[in-house]
């Protein structure tokens, strides 16, 4: 079990560390064994409920060899288990039509094998690294009878030392009755392929649904917005300022009674509030410290994918947004700690913890929901002992110190408040509004514009997450993480203008959550998505929806509001940074 745990901890370091982490270096020599790995089986259109290949009552080849294994924390918490199937291949070896075992059927595995061929389940496996999915049987058209498929014909291309193409085939259906014996039988046949190794894993990519007209007009579409919105806000900003100089070049002429009945109005008259600090200081710097940690490691994940083509290596999406996680630690703590010191928050300690282990929290707690429902259902999704205490070790050894780090960094280096404008002793009364200058009306409309940039992106994203595409135009969400980035600026320098100049100094929290709401709609729109875009159905496929959507959703809300506050704050500080002060 510590072993174990030790090598969970460390596979992913190497994962960064080594491209080829792995058993063998993808190189065989003639009649070299090659391993058939058994991994999961599950039904069609729940792709996230999977159990273990063996858990149906199949069989398994004479062959003696490595029992079972998990290859890397990614690995072990998407389920990956992956179990030696007991055949015989050897490289460049054809086999004939031969039966690798046998099974009596018995009550019990007519019953587990219906049930299994009513829901469509599939199964997967892997030939170095190349997954290969497969049918389990039909049912005829009334329903009454299931055959499953028992014979595998797998036809393996290679090119010099290497593997580069598998297809199997599903033939022989055997009507399941009870008391007959099934044989199972395979066979083997290698061909020449000219595919080159690089280009092994082309063939699983969607290019057709990925590059798609739709995809890029979406992208043209949001730079319009983009456009459209900078030209926005460059206007108010000219018109603020050009009135500012405007004024200031009169000002000689004026003595101080008229200068201070004159053209003040609007968010000029808060400048004595506009600095206050936000209410629940702590909760609030947690959440920015949060925001620009989750911003770092989505890019980072972006560039190393961009750079990588991680998504041939099972799990390591995963493992390096782990790792990068953990890695980045300290960037929560300087702008979390750096900001809490800044609004003059004393309890710096509590804060940093917050901040240290409000991702962390919230991860744990969904995915503990979701790990009650699997184990109920003995899928494999169940995250294993081992894997979880080697994420609270990698929390508690590694993420707090390294949060520490920054912390102390942040309230050194960038801890100091610098604001252009006083703070009045005596909070302003907030004057009387219309109604949709409201903060909670701000803040619900402040995300419509975002989602419009990217819920075409969400839509790949959630196809390729929810149906296994694999999602490989990591270019595409690096330009939409950079329009939703500017769209969430820019729309929330709007708001705050409005805001400010209803005489409403609240706008940190204004600003974040404004940005924020994106992920309402994002969220919404994932409803839209279950019930329309996919089959989905039964208690543990739905939590597991539901629950990772929401975790995802929130970490989107963090990151949108993060940036949106941010640039407000520049404008903030930009805009008051005129105000002549008496
Ligand atoms: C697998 O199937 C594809 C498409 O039918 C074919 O082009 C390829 O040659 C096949 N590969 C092998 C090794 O048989």
């Amino acid at each position: 079990m510590w072993k174990r745990l030790l090598r969970l901890s460390f596979a992913i370091f190497t994962v960064i560390l080594a491209v080829k982490g792995d058993e063998h270096n993808h190189e065989y020599a003639d009649k070299e064994e090659v391993v058939l790995w058994m991994n999961t089986v599950g039904p069609y259109h729940n792709r996230q409920e999977t159990y273990s290949y063996f858990s149906l009552p199949f069989c398994r080849g004479p062959q003696q060899g490595i029992s079972h294994y998990h290859e890397t924390l990614g690995e072990a918490l998407q389920g990956v288990e992956l179990e030696f199937s007991g055949l015989d291949i050897d490289y460049k070896l054809d086999k004939p039509q031969n039966q690798y075992c046998e099974i009596v059927v018995t009550d019990e595995i007519m019953r587990a094998f219906s049930y299994a061929v009513k829901n469509h389940y599939w199964y997967q496996m892997y030939i170095d690294d190349l997954p290969i999915w497969g049918i389990i049987g039909e049912a005829d058209e009334n329903g009454q009878d299931y055959y499953i498929w028992t014979h595998k014909k797998l036809d393996i291309g290679y090119n010099n030392n290497q593997i580069v193409d598998v297809n199997l085939t599903s033939e022989v259906k055997v009507k399941l009755e009870k008391g007959i014996k099934i044989p199972f039988t395979y066979q083997i046949t290698w061909k020449k392929s000219a595919i080159t190794f690089k280009k092994r894993f082309d063939k699983y990519l969607d290019p057709n649904f990925f590059q798609h007209r739709i995809h890029w007009f979406s992208i043209f579409n949001s730079f319009m917005m983009v456009i459209f919105l900078v030209g926005l806000v460059s206007m108010i900003l000219m018109r603020t300022l050009r009135k500012d100089y405007a004024r200031y070049s009169r000002d000689d002429d004026l003595d101080d009674m008229e200068r201070d009945l004159g053209d003040e109005y609007g968010w000029k008259q808060v400048h004595g509030d506009v600095f206050r600090p936000p209410t629940y200081p702590t909760i609030f710097s947690a959440l920015i410290g949060n925001g620009y940690h989750m911003c770092t490691v989505v890019l980072s994940v972006i560039l190393f994918c961009i750079w990588g083509h991680l998504y041939t290596d099972r799990g390591s999406i995963l493992s390096t947004a782990i790792f990068a996680y953990a890695a980045t630690a300290p960037v929560n703590g300087y702008y979390g700690g750096g900001l809490y010191s800044r609004i003059g928050g004393k309890l710096w300690i509590k804060q940093m913890v917050l901040g240290a282990f409000l991702v962390p929290m919230s991860v744990c707690g969904i995915a503990f929901l979701i790990n009650f429902i699997a184990m109920y259902y003995h899928a494999s999704r169940a995250i294993p002992l081992g894997t979880m205490l080697a994420v609270s070790a990698i929390c508690l050894f590694v993420i707090l110190p390294l949060n520490l780090v920054g912390t102390i960094l942040g309230r050194a280096l960038a801890g100091q408040p610098n604001h252009p404008c006083r703070v009045n002793a005596v909070p302003r009364p907030i004057p009387e509004k219309k109604w949709f200058m409201e903060p909670a009306v701000i803040v619900l409309l402040g995300g419509v514009l975002p989602f419009g940039s990217i819920f075409i992106e969400m839509y790949f994203i959630f196809t390729s997450f929810w149906a296994y595409k694999i999602y490989y135009v990591f270019g595409f969400m690096l330009l939409v993480f950079f329009i939703l980035a500017v769209v969430t600026i820019c729309v929330t320098i709007v708001c705050t203008y409005f805001l400010l100049n209803a005489e409403d100094y609240r706008w940190q929290w204004t600003s974040f959550l404004a940005a924020a709401s994106t992920c309402f709609y994002v969220y919404l729109y994932s409803f839209y998505y279950f019930l329309f875009k996919t089959k989905m159905y039964g208690l543990f496929q739905t939590t597991f929806y539901f629950g990772y959507m929401a975790l995802f959703s929130l970490s989107l809300g963090v990151m949108c509001g993060t940036i949106g506050y941010a640039g407000t704050g520049i404008f903030v500080r930009k805009i008051y940074s005129t105000v002549k002060i008496d």
